[in-house]
């Protein structure tokens, strides 16, 4: 179980230039590629400082959302593996795609991205 109230609130850093170490450890990373299918979106924590990966520090999910909808949920268990996910998605042009991931200790941190 997370020690991080769920319900806290959602930190989404505006200036990654400008961010801490503590904020680039938690921000998702978001990655897109084009591939056949549609879009390969791959999420990793952080943003050039790794978080940690251990039995009592680590993040617990990552999410997807297109606008306003949930598209992919990953449950992520601690040493066994590492915050880094893909799913490939079809979405329109224009689309903002927002990774939020849970830290269990640090709460809700997200990124996003037009794409
Ligand atoms: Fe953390």
């Amino acid at each position: 179980m997370s020690d991080a109230p769920i319900l806290a609130p959602l930190n989404l850093v505006a200036d990654m230039s400008a961010a801490g170490d503590f904020e680039k450890k938690h921000t998702p990373h978001i990655d897109v590629d084009e591939v056949d299918e549609g879009l390969l979106v791959t999420v990793s924590v952080g943003w050039e400082v790794p978080h940690p990966n251990q039995p009592d520090h680590y993040i617990t999910w990552i999410e997807l959302l297109a606008g306003e909808a949930s598209i992919a949920r990953f449950d992520l268990s601690p040493v066994a593996t590492v915050p880094v996910v893909s799913v490939v998605v079809n979405v329109d042009p224009g689309t903002v795609i927002r990774a939020i991931e849970h830290c269990n200790l640090h709460g809700l941190w997200a990124a996003e991205i037009t794409v």
